[in-house]
């Protein structure tokens, strides 16, 4: 009897998500207003973080902005406050660090408040082959890409648990949710946050935290400088993304509570393909569409590469 109550009700919910679901892509969700909220955009220094805190100060949120970079991030401040209303607050801040973590959450939560919409954005890449990659860069893609967002949300987390009310929003990649060859430290590293994401959002929902929101975005290259030099070989089924476009997506998602964002759209299909194909079949595509070779002239950010170079001649 009690299987027949419990497979009931499980079909009752199933489908009455499902209707939700497909009514959304009918009415798009109506978009939540983020004035007053404590908006923090870790890597804002530059790419999609600024382009993320143009969008928040246009619509009235206070910013916190956090970069190890702090000309990138001053300039980054000095545009927001230019969109009018907007308070913004500049940090420097190194998320790899944990204490550093720690100790400017305690001076945010002081000088501004409760962080009300966190978004992991700060991110590296090394580029290189697994045998080429030194283990410090595959320790600072982790401490980075990976591990920053453990520490930001056990400082900002326990504030939205109290209030039931937040967005955690993770900065994964395409490459967080498939292999990619070239990209071993940085894919592991993105995995491990989509995971770290994905696990907490399920744990919040079990206990009942629902007004606590997630947002997990998976992007494939983004034309932001980080992955310079990286190519496509059929732009019209995988595009390089133009940054505008991804941060309008971004802010679209994180307005409309949506869980998961993956962009381009053919990346949803791709994905389902890799579980159910063979791995050899998901060789011959991914060898059709170039992807075997699309890091073969990556260049990243010429200043990185060289603090790079300066960080491995100290290791020396
Ligand atoms: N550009 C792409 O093709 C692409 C594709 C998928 C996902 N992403 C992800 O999007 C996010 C934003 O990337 P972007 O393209 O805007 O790159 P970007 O290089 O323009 O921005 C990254 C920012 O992170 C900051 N940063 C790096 N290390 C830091 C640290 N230890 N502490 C604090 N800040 C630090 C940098 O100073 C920089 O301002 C990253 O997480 C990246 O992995 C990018």
């Amino acid at each position: 009897m009690d299987v027949i109550i419990d497979t009931s009700k499980f079909l009752g919910k199933f489908l009455y998500y499902f209707l939700e679901s497909l009514s959304y892509k009918i009415i798009p969700k109506r978009k939540k207003n983020v004035a007053g909220e404590i908006v923090l955009i870790t890597g804002s220094g530059s790419g999609l973080g600024r382009l993320l805190a143009m969008h928040f100060a246009s619509l009235g949120a206070t910013l916190v902005l956090w970069d190890i970079n702090e000309e990138g991030n001053m300039e980054t401040c000095r545009l927001a406050k230019g969109k009018g209303r907007a308070k913004v607050f500049a940090y420097k801040c190194d998320c790899s660090n944990r204490e550093e973590v720690y100790r400017v959450a305690d001076q945010v939560k002081n000088e501004v408040g409760d962080v009300t919409i966190l978004i992991n954005n700060a991110g590296v890449v090394t580029g290189k082959s697994f045998l080429d990659t030194p283990d410090h860069m595959v320790e600072r893609s982790f401490f980075v890409n990976a591990l920053s967002h453990f520490w930001t949300c056990k400082a900002f987390l326990p504030a939205m648990i109290k209030a039931n009310h937040g967005h955690l929003v993770c900065i994964s990649s395409i490459a967080g949710m498939v292999g990619v060859n070239s990209l071993v430290d940085y894919s592991a590293s993105k995995f491990a946050a989509f995971g770290l994401a994905e696990s907490l959002f399920l744990e919040l929902g079990i206990q009942n935290k629902t007004e606590i929101k997630t947002t997990i975005v998976c992007p494939y290259f983004i034309k932001t400088g980080m992955f310079e030099g990286c190519t496509t070989k059929y732009p019209f089924i995988l595009p390089l993304l133009e940054q505008d476009y991804v941060a309008k997506k971004i802010l679209n998602a994180i307005l409309e509570e949506q869980v998961y964002l993956i962009i381009p759209k053919f990346a949803y299909f791709a994905f389902l393909l890799k579980q159910i194909i063979s791995p050899k079949m998901m060789i011959v595509l991914s060898e059709y569409l170039g992807v075997d070779t699309c890091m073969s002239s990556f260049k990243g950010r010429e200043k990185e590469n060289e603090l790079e170079t300066e960080t491995e001649r100290e290791h020396q």
